[in-house]
């Protein structure tokens, strides 16, 4: 038997903004950390600048370049204490967009974080609904030729967090993801652990546009944040203080009754003069989330509401499926963490479902009654990290080593290999 598969496979879900890392068989990674690298740009510079004669002081700043780098939290305090550091993100809206930046970022997660030897473990990677077969071939390139690994599997996020089974005892295969991470929001049916492709939606609101929302709606009213913090501060207001409500009006009348109970205050320290600052946080509590139901208070373009493209996703999909596809819509991805998300959202669709099967009966002159449908929108503690549980639970099977491609396999056949990852029980 192959040793590596004796070993716990290492998982990594990377996201847009954050990348979750940790051994199959725990129930949650080790590290959960923003998806960034600083690179030192004045080796990088120097590498280019260098003249060929001076061969040697090219190489050693090319070798510089490939050592002088960190990913994460530190990436994010180095580029702030150094003007050398440059940061880039390697992954945009879900999809690795600098190949480059996102080979430095894994070495860094297996050397430094999970202090593993790549050679050593079967890995189980994460990639969008949406990304092109060629991508997988990058991806199988870089870690069969630069970090050797013995196996790979490549799996589709939603895919994983509906195998995150938390949903009933026995894990069921057969739901809709609703997907919201920081940059990028799917819709995915998935039937018997089959993703049925013709059907996946995609909205272009993600956590990203709540925190820029919730920015704007800071500024418009001209809180004193400082201009260097304000994102930042933006997105933390979010994470702790937006909810969900159930009818805006309401809330807006609420707010203004009792502001004492809704008001929040926030206090921070402004990093360039050490000065303290406070502002106040209202209306954005409830509009941030708001942006998912009425997408027209934030963006004139996009105006779908989220419930309504979800209907528009399961009445697509196979007319036999459809039932069971409304009994198990899963949530996952940091954005759906709002107070009351799921509530709101089960409310919404069941609203719309029960409107249609009305106006069905009443074409048929209300003498045929149909079977109720259930609609059930599933929410949990682990939705923040419910891709990389998923893939922490099937990457722990025995079926999970033999569905991998191995390296004796990459190197027979080639890249392409790693296009196409094979369903495998405990999928279904
Ligand atoms: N408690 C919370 N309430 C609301 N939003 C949250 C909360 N915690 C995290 N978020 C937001 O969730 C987003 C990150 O979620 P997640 O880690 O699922 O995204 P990702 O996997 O990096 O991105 P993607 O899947 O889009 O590529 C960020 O926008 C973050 O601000
Ligand atoms: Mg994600």
């Amino acid at each position: 038997m192959d040793p590596a598969a004796a070993r716990p496979a290492v998982v990594i879900d990377s996201g847009t903004g954050y990348t979750k890392m940790g051994f199959a068989g725990n129930v949650e990674p080790c590290f959960i950390v923003p998806s960034v690298v600083a690179v030192n740009e004045s080796f990088l510079n120097q590498s280019k600048n260098s003249s060929k004669a001076n061969w040697l002081a090219q190489h050693n700043a090319g070798v510089m370049a490939d050592l002088d780098f960190f990913i994460g939290d530190e990436a994010l305090a180095k580029s702030r204490s150094s003007s050398t550091y440059n940061l880039s993100y390697p992954i945009r809206k879900g999809q690795v967009y600098n190949w480059d930046a996102m080979e430095r970022f894994w070495q860094q997660c297996m050397f430094n974080y999970l202090r593993c030897d790549p050679e050593d473990h079967y890995f189980l990677l994460t990639e969008s609904p949406l990304t092109a077969p060629e991508s997988r071939e990058y991806t199988g390139e870089i870690m069969f030729e630069t970090f050797n690994v013995p196996g790979l599997y490549i799996a589709v996020n939603s895919v994983l967090a509906l195998a995150a089974g938390y949903t009933t005892s026995k894990c069921e295969m057969t739901g809709v993801v609703v997907d919201i991470g920081d940059g990028a929001s799917h819709i995915v049916p998935v039937a018997d652990g089959y993703v049925i492709g013709s059907s996946i939606r995609s909205i272009p609101i993600a956590g990203k546009d709540v925190t820029l929302f919730v920015h704007q709606l800071m500024k418009e009213r001209g809180e004193n944040v400082p201009p260097e913090d304000s994102f930042e501060v933006a997105r933390k207001v979010k994470e702790m203080y937006c909810y969900t409500c159930s009818d805006i009006v309401k809330e807006f009348n609420k707010h203004d009754r009792e502001p004492g109970k809704y008001l929040k205050n926030w206090k921070g320290i402004k990093p360039k003069t050490g000065a303290p600052y406070s502002c106040d946080i209202g209306y954005e509590r409830f509009l941030g989330p708001e942006v998912f139901f009425n997408p027209e208070i934030y963006s004139s373009e996009f105006t779908t509401p989220l419930p309504t493209v979800i209907d528009r996703c399961i009445q697509s999909a196979p007319i036999d499926t459809r039932r069971a596809l409304y009994k198990n819509i899963v949530l996952s991805g940091g954005s759906t963490m709002f107070k009351d998300f799921h509530r709101r959202l089960q409310r919404d669709l069941k609203k719309i479902v029960d409107a249609r099967i009305l106006a069905s009966e009443a074409r048929l002159g209300g003498e045929i009654k149909s079977h109720p449908v259930e609609v059930n929108v599933i929410s949990h503690p682990i939705q923040r990290f419910a891709v990389w549980f998923g893939g922490s639970v099937l990457a722990s099977t025995p079926e999970f080593f033999a569905a991998c491609h191995t390296k004796a396999e990459y190197d027979e056949y080639g890249a392409s290999i790693c296009r196409t990852n094979p369903v495998f029980k405990g999928m279904y």
